[in-house]
């Protein structure tokens, strides 16, 4: 039995990968749930109707007895039809077109970071620029101040620390979490009313014109304000902790930015752990498994499969360059990551504009760890940059 959330493997968690894909499809894990770590099975259940959250049918085995209201994750934690309901009135804002318009500003932003860094010298590249790249981003486009974002910093730790399965969190975490879905409920409450007043030109605007109740924008608020940065900023601190330890890969991303943001997230999968929960009785793997049993599907591990990937444990930006096989990093099926073209977009312009401006060395071999581990990511990376010649 192995335990995937052991702080203890949080810095190289992939050999331990690699002992469960070789040795079945379908682990225990400490508390009562199943661990899927191959590929083909990871796909499968993403895309199989049968497995889903169960929240609305009171079947969740991740959170028992937790009302659903009081979680983070409006249309991420729902179900068809509902699901779909939500997930349509946002997508048009996340559409290839829609984001692409957003590149210059992108640029803008991200230049204007590695300038104030190269002034600095030497910079924690975490507060530098993979925490302020992804969050100006969707601040902007949501219609929030990003002056607020010291508001909301510590509830967005607090919430993205309580997407862990409850059984791995203290009961203090769990009151943080509820607190922090509370505080962002006013919040983003007074702000729904400013934008029903006055209408500016942003997505929570366009919400607030709808017929959803302020609870359901709020939580949709959340949910992308969250995803939208939690995830990219680990990527980029990831990828550049990469690029150091591989720098002869850095001509090889120059070349190709967005074939390279694909390898690196397979290589470091900032998203390891979704779950998902038998809506029926389903067969899987030789296993009868009832209504309401608890998969995590160890997205980490699938994309070091070497059934999918040859060479798997080699960090090479080509690899899809010529190649429509998909890396699992931002899921499959229904829940597919919606901000995938904004995600793809914000990291390679960040790993392209700081490739070709700067020379970096990473200050520490050991670099540390968040705690939340839903959420894969460095808490700080120190960093020496210097202006290339
Ligand atoms: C869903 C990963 C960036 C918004 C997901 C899921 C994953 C993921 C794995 C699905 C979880 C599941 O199947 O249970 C990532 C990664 C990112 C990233 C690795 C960056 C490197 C973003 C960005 C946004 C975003 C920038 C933009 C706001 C969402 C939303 C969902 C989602 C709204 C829910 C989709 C649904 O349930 O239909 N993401 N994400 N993500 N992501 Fe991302």
């Amino acid at each position: 039995m192995t335990n995937v959330f052991d702080p203890a493997l949080r810095a190289d968690p992939f050999a331990a990968y690699r002992r469960m894909r070789e040795t079945g499809r379908l682990h225990q894990s400490g508390f009562g749930i199943h661990l899927v770590p191959r590929y083909a099975d990871c796909a499968e259940i993403l895309a199989d109707p049968a497995w889903g959250h169960g929240y609305t049918a009171g079947i969740n085995p991740f959170r028992p007895g937790v009302d659903p209201s009081h979680l983070p994750g409006s249309f991420l934690l729902l179900d068809p039809p509902e699901h779909g309901r939500l997930r349509s009135l946002v997508s048009k804002a996340f559409t290839m077109r829609a984001i692409e318009a957003l590149r210059p500003q992108v640029t803008e932003l991200v230049d204007g970071l590695i300038d104030e860094a190269l002034e600095a010298g030497e910079v924690d590249l975490v507060r530098a620029l993979s925490y302020p790249v992804p969050l100006t981003t969707i601040c902007r486009l949501l219609g929030v101040p990003p002056a607020d974002r010291d508001l909301f910093g510590a509830w967005t730790h607090d919430i993205s620390r309580g997407l862990d399965p409850d059984a791995v969190l203290s009961d203090e975490e769990k009151a943080a979490r509820e607190k922090a879905v509370d505080n962002f409920a006013a919040y983003f409450g007074e702000l729904i009313q400013h934008r029903r007043a006055r209408p500016a030109d942003d997505l929570l605007s366009g919400l607030a014109g709808t017929e959803l109740t302020v609870k359901e924008i709020t939580d949709i608020g959340v949910l992308l304000l969250i995803a939208g940065h939690e995830t990219t900023m680990n990527l980029i601190s990831s990828g550049v902790l990469a690029l150091h330890r591989d720098p002869g890969q850095i001509p090889v991303l120059l070349a190709d930015p967005a074939a390279a943001v694909e390898e690196l997230l397979r290589y470091d999968t900032p998203v390891p752990f979704p779950t998902r929960t038998a809506l029926e009785d389903v067969e899987f793997a030789g296993h009868e498994l009832p209504r309401g049993t608890g998969v995590i599907l160890l997205l980490g591990s699938a994309n070091r499969d070497p059934a999918a990937f040859a060479d798997p444990e080699r960090l090479d930006l080509t690899r899809f360059r010529d190649s429509a096989h998909r890396q699992l990093a931002f899921s499959h099926g229904p829940h597919f990551c919606l901000g995938a073209p904004m995600a793809r977009l914000e990291s390679a312009v960040t790993f392209q504009r700081l490739c070709a401006r700067t020379e970096f060395t990473v200050l520490t071999e050991e670099p540390v760890y968040r705690p939340s581990v839903s959420m894969r990511g460095l808490a700080t990376l120190p960093v020496a940059l210097r202006r290339k010649a």
